[in-house]
């Protein structure tokens, strides 16, 4: 069996498209998920996409990612990346690798984005490509 990559996301991302695409792009989800799809064929692994607007939802995929012996957990947790101690928690008490991408650079944006509780128990980040954040989360994870 193939490798299998998660990909999570978090709050609002089902919106991509249409979401203030002069931050986001006019990308969907499912164009993302496309593109992850390709490259992950030639690299011999699968993607495992999901999106929720529930908090708990992401931690339980952060668990599971674990029990089904995922090799890497890519993490948009949205605006939970800023105050989710939760997420935070999960990620610090798996073993799977979790790296965290944003498609904007929330370093450039409002003084709220400038933390993320995600980024401190994560592997690596990866934030401010647009959709491209995902594919070079894929290239790292794909090298784990
Ligand atoms: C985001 C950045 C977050 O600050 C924001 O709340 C999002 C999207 C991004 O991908 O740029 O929902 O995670």
């Amino acid at each position: 069996m193939r490798p299998t990559i998660f990909v999570l996301n978090g709050p609002n991302l089902n919106l991509l498209g249409t979401r203030e695409p002069e931050i986001y792009g006019d990308e969907t989800l499912d164009d993302i998920a496309g593109q992850l799809e390709d490259r992950a064929r030639d690299l011999e692994l699968t993607i495992d996409m999901r999106q929720s607007n529930h908090e708990g939802h992401l931690i339980d995929w952060i668990h599971e990612a674990q029990a089904r012996g995922a090799k890497a957990v890519i993490l948009n947790a949205g605006a939970f990346t800023h105050t989710s101690v939760a997420v935070h928690d999960a990620i610090k008490g798996v073993k799977t690798p979790v790296i965290e991408v944003h498609l904007s650079n929330p370093h450039a944006r409002e003084s709220f984005r400038h933390v993320s509780l995600v980024g401190q128990a994560a592997k690596g980040t990866i934030a401010g490509f647009g959709a491209l954040s995902y594919m070079l989360a894929l290239e790292a994870a794909a090298r784990f």
